[in-house]
C-alpha cells in the first residue's frame, strides 16, 4: 500500500481507502455484518488507512461497525492511525438542495452540534477525523454559515479537519469556500467517465492544499467490466434507479470500449479493468485518496492490490482520459 499527504493536514493516508456505504447495510441490497466486518479487517490487514463513511449509510450503522473494527483491534477511533471520514446530513428537505434553499436553514448550529455528538457517539471517539457536510449547494457560499459552525467545533477540538461531499450535478459549487480556505478536504465523484473535476476543483485543490477523496471510481461498479446488459440488481440495490431504463445498456458498452482500449495499449497485460479504473482515479493530478466501495474480503485484497500495481503507462493514461463521458440526457 502506497501513502500520501492528506492535503495540508500532516497525515498520511492510504492512497485506497475504504468505501462504507454499502456496508451500512441498506442501499446496496442484502449485506451480512459478519461478511462487512470481515472485509474491514482484512482491508486494515493489507494496509488501509482511511475509511470513508456517514451517518446517512444505514442510519449510523456503518458508523458503527467500524468503530467496533478500530476497538477490536485497540486502535484509537478518532485521532488515530487509522483515519475515519464521516458525513453529516442535512435537516429533511430536497436532496439535491432546492435552489432556494438555506444553509442555516437545512443546517442549523444547533442541529450540527448534535449530529457530531451522534457521530462520537456511534463511532466511539473522542474526536472525528474529518467531518463533511454530505450535501452543498451553491447559493450556500455568499453565506457560508455551517462552514463556520464546523470551523468552531474544530477549535474545540471535537473534528479535526472539515469540508464539504459535493454533488454530481455541480460538482464546481466548493470552489469558492475550498479558495477562501474554509476546506480542508473535499469528497467528489471521480473515475473514467465522470472527469470533469480536473477542469477546476482538482488543480484548485492542489494548490491549496485541499485533500480530495475521489468517491465511486468503479461507477457504482460498472468499471470493473462486470456488468452485462441483463445485469439484474437485488431488491433494496440503488443501482436499481442508477441503471434504470437504458442506462446498463449504455453504461456496459462504455465500458466495452474501455476495455478494448485497455486490452490493445497494454498488449493484453492489463487483464483486471476494475483495478485500470482505480489507477486511472490514482494517477490524476490533485486526488489523494480513491474509495472503492468494499463489501466482502475479496474486494478488499483487489482493491488494495491496485495501489500496489505498477502505475498506468502515460499512453494509457492519456487514452482514457478521452472516454470520459457527460451521462446525461443530451449526451447519452
Ligand atoms: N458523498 C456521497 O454522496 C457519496 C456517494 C457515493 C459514494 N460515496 C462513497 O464512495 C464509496 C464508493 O462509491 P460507490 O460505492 O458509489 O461506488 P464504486 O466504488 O464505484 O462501486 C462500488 C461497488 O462496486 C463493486 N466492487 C467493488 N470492488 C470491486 C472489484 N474489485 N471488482 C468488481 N466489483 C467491485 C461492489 O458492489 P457489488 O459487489 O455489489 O457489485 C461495490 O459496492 C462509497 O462506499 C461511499 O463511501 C459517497
Amino acid at each position: 500500500m502506497r501513502y500520501r499527504d492528506f492535503g495540508r493536514s500532516g497525515w498520511k493516508t492510504s492512497e485506497i481507502g475504504f468505501g462504507a456505504w454499502a456496508i451500512g447495510g441498506s442501499s446496496w441490497g442484502p449485506q451480512r455484518d459478519q461478511e462487512s466486518l470481515e472485509a474491514l479487517a482484512r482491508a486494515l490487514d493489507l494496509g488501509v488507512t482511511f475509511i470513508d463513511t456517514a451517518q446517512g449509510y444505514g442510519n449510523g450503522h456503518s458508523e458503527q461497525l467500524v468503530g467496533r473494527t478500530l476497538r477490536e483491534r485497540k486502535l484509537r477511533v478518532g485521532g488515530g492511525p487509522v483515519r475515519i471520514l464521516t458525513k453529516i446530513p442535512p435537516q429533511a428537505g430536497p436532496w439535491p438542495a432546492s435552489p432556494y434553499d438555506e444553509c442555516a436553514e437545512r443546517y442549523p448550529a444547533s442541529y450540527l452540534r448534535e449530529r457530531i455528538e451522534r457521530s462520537l457517539r456511534d463511532l466511539g471517539a473522542e474526536t472525528l477525523d474529518v467531518v463533511l457536510l454530505h450535501l452543498w449547494s451553491r447559493r450556500w457560499n455568499s453565506n457560508p454559515e455551517a462552514l463556520h459552525v464546523l470551523r468552531d467545533l474544530k477549535k474545540e477540538g471535537k473534528v479535526q479537519l472539515v469540508g464539504i461531499s459535493n454533488s454530481e450535478f455541480d460538482e464546481h459549487a466548493v470552489c469558492e469556500p475550498l479558495s477562501a480556505g474554509l476546506l480542508d478536504a473535499v469528497e467528489t465523484v471521480y473515475n473514467i467517465f465522470n472527469q470533469n473535476p480536473s477542469a477546476e476543483l482538482l488543480p484548485l485543490a492542489a494548490r491549496h492544499g485541499v485533500a480530495i477523496v475521489a468517491r465511486s471510481p468503479l461507477d457504482e461498479g460498472a468499471l470493473s467490466g462486470k456488468l452485462t446488459e441483463k445485469t439484474e440488481f437485488a431488491e433494496g440495490d440503488v443501482r436499481r434507479t442508477y441503471f434504470q431504463g437504458s442506462r446498463l445498456k449504455k453504461t456496459v458498452e462504455r465500458v466495452e470500449a474501455i476495455r478494448k482500449t485497455v486490452e490493445e495499449l497494454s498488449g493484453g497485460a492489463e487483464k483486471d479493468l476494475a483495478s485500470v479504473a482505480l489507477r486511472f482515479a490514482l494517477r490524476t493530478p490533485g486526488v489523494t485518496v480513491v474509495i472503492p466501495g468494499i463489501r466482502s474480503v475479496r474486494q478488499a485484497e483487489a482493491n488494495a492490490a491496485a495501489s500496489d500495481a505498477p502505475p498506468l503507462s502515460d499512453e494509457l493514461y492519456e487514452e482514457l482520459k478521452k472516454l470520459f463521458w457527460y451521462r446525461n440526457f443530451w449526451f447519452d
